[in-house]
Parts: C-alpha cells; structure tokens; sequence
C-alpha cells in the first residue's frame, strides 16, 4: 500500500524520467551493439542509417524482424533487404535474437 501511494504521488515525475531514461537506454544500446557498424551519417561497415525508417516504408514490424535476425529476414527474399545485402557485397548483419522485445523496440525507435 505505501508503495502504491508513493508511485501515485510521484507518477508524473516518474513518467518524465522514464522517457528519459529509455531515450538513453536506447542510446546505450545503439552505441553498445550497433555503433560499431552503424553511423547515422556516415556509412562504416554497415550503411548510415539517417533516414532508415522511410527506406523502410515507415514499417517498424518490419525493420524490427530484420534487426533481430538480417539473414533470417533476406533469407525470406523480402526485395529490398535482398538488394540492400547485395549492394553491401553480401556482408550481412549478426543475428540480435538475444534482444529482449523491448529493447528491439527500443532500438527501431530510436533509429530515425
Ligand atoms: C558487424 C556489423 C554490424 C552490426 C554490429 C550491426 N549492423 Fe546493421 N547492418 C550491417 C550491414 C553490413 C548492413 C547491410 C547489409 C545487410 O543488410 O545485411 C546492415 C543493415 C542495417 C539496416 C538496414 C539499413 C538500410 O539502409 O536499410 C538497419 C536498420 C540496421 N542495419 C540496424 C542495425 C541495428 C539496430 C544494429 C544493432 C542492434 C545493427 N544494425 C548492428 C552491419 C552491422
């Protein structure tokens, strides 16, 4: 009961610091499993992914499934993704399918 009242008294404050602290949960999460390869200007050893959503058609389901498993997801002969692999000579993205669901969504909505 005292936990309740506390987390109703403070709900707002409470609310703000969660955004906050999953906009750098995500951050962490980029720079600890995806900055090594990705830019969002530059290409590295993956492509830049400024723009990525549009590239995309604004799907997250989508690029969700391909973040957690790129060659499971080519491998289904999605047209875009088979392209996208090809122009990178084939060089494929290791699976994420140790990711919680959160942290995928997390990440595909911190990609812009
Ligand atoms: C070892 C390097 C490597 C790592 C680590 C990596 N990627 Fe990639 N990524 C690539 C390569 C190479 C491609 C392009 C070839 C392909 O599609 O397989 C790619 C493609 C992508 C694309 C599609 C880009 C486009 O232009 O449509 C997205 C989105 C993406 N990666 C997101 C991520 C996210 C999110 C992570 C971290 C969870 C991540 N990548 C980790 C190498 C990597």
């Amino acid at each position: 009961m005292l936990g309740l009242a506390f987390a109703a008294a403070c709900g707002t404050a409470n609310e703000q610091q969660g955004a906050t602290a999953s906009a750098t949960r995500a951050e962490d999460l980029f720079a600890a499993k995806c900055g090594m390869c990705h830019d969002f200007k530059e290409d590295k050893i993956g492509p830049a992914l400024a723009g990525v959503q549009q590239r995309w058609g604004n799907d997250k389901a989508k690029l969700k499934s391909f973040v957690r498993n790129a060659q499971e997801y080519i491998a289904s002969g999605d047209p875009y993704a088979v392209a996208l692999y090809q122009k990178w000579n084939e060089s494929a993205m290791p699976s994420f399918t140790g990711l919680s669901e959160e942290e995928l969504d997390l990440l595909i909505e911190y990609l812009q």
